[in-house]
């Protein structure tokens, strides 16, 4: 498919979609950005291949010793955390935990973990998976390569930074509006699959180990990806295969964000990653395993995940909610930083084939049951996300089907 057929069918699939006017998304922003699809100057998604202004690198402050954050950081009172992460003490935060299911146990026949498991993304979007068959010294090996890297001088990532247009390599910022509110993290973005897409000299040359333990780990999580793919699909009532399908089948798409906290001076005013649900199919995150930061919206609270040593925390992203016409839920969460340890985390991305139409599976669609969502492609729906940067799940929200009226 060349280019110009790509635009024609990403267009017609969006032309089909209504957005409401809902938390800051508006149809006028829309169709600028389909205006500058058919723009062929520009780069093909529209988001271009400059920032809007000039990026700040959340480690250089972090290490100018400043005694506040600059006013860009500073949240809106009803946004900040409205308490702060105290190390190794987090008492409330053990007595409420999300779901532990245990991978091994449901691989061997058990109904009631995969019942769990079920139940965990009908009702948080959120577990944490145990025995999960990925080496815990993999784990440990890619989580302190990427330490090491974002531990390098600013100047030795500086060749690695990013743009908007396909957001690879070293970056500080998510969205594109010029004098946004920004997020107290560095990241990287790198492409596991499509193969293609994968480009290791887009990946960092050091520590000088980085590249092979990542490629490995990145097969892993692939790997585990799909046996969570397969559970998650029988656990619908449909085939094993149906939700891969949907995927595009081999076809998938993966890809991996790094993130950076480095020490806040004013965590109580900032947030490491404001709320969001990740836009995806299923996320597989291996978080710090000194430093606990990731807090997830349930009922009306916010609760900080807990990791089990050697665990990964899963959720599901808008597109699983889409697939599951919203039986499952993606998962609004958030990352509250702190002012005596920096937080390093790695977020697989597991997610359909970027330029096929997503929708609820056929089969979960009767009379009674009509489809909530209309199709849209991966790609032309990670636009919102991209342009207007974390915005809780207002997204998903606002992707309504008008199928029947
Ligand atoms: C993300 C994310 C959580 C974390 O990268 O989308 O939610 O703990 N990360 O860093
Ligand atoms: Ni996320």
């Amino acid at each position: 498919m060349n280019n110009q057929d790509k635009i024609m069918i990403e267009k017609e699939t969006t032309d089909k979609i209504e957005i409401k006017s809902k938390n800051g998304l508006n149809e006028q922003e829309l169709e600028v950005k389909m205006d500058n699809m058919s723009d062929l100057n520009k780069t093909t998604n529209g988001l271009g291949e400059k920032w809007p202004e000039p990026i700040i690198r959340v480690q250089s402050l972090a290490e100018s010793n400043l005694a506040t954050v600059p006013d860009r950081f500073i949240k809106p009172p009803s946004q900040r955390p409205n308490e702060t992460i105290t190390i190794n003490n987090q008492p409330e935060a053990a007595a409420i935990n999300i779901p532990v299911v245990d991978l091994r146990s449901i691989l061997s026949g058990n109904q009631e973990e995969k019942e769990r498991i079920s139940e965990a993304c009908r009702e948080f979007g959120f577990f944490q998976v145990i025995n999960h068959g990925v080496r815990p010294e993999l784990m440990a090996a890619a989580r302190e390569a990427w330490r090491s890297f974002f531990h390098l001088p600013v100047e030795a990532k500086e060749a690695y930074s990013n743009s908007p247009s396909t957001y690879e390599g070293y970056g500080s910022r998510l969205g594109v509006e010029k004098g946004a509110l920004l997020d107290w993290n560095d990241y990287y973005f790198l492409n596991f699959l499509p193969l293609a897409l994968k480009d290791l000299n887009k990946w960092p040359s050091l520590p000088s180990n980085i590249r092979e333990v990542v490629d490995e780990y990145g097969e892993e999580l692939v790997k585990l990806g799909e046996r969570l793919m397969r559970i998650l699909s029988s656990n619908l009532g449909v085939n094993e295969e149906q939700l891969q399908e949907a995927f595009g089948g081999e076809d998938f798409s993966a890809c991996m964000r790094v993130n950076y906290y480095p020490k806040c001076p004013r965590p109580e005013l900032a947030l490491g990653l404001s709320p969001h649900s990740d836009p995806g199919g299923i996320t597989i995150l291996l978080p710090d395993d000194q430093v606990a930061g990731l807090q997830v919206h349930h009922g009306d609270t916010w609760i900080t995940v807990n990791a089990l040593p050697n665990a990964f925390v899963v959720n599901l992203g808008d597109q699983m909610q889409i697939l599951s016409n919203s039986i499952y839920k993606s998962s609004e969460h958030r990352v509250i930083v702190n002012s005596q340890k920096e937080r390093v985390s790695l977020a697989f991305f597991y997610n359909p084939k970027s330029d096929i139409p997503i929708q609820p599976l056929e089969q979960l669609i009767s009379s009674t049951n009509p489809p909530l969502y209309p199709p849209m492609s991966y790609d032309q729906y990670r636009l919102f996300i991209r342009t207007h940067g974390p915005r809780g799940k207002s997204y998903v929200e606002s992707h309504v089907s008008l199928v029947n009226g």
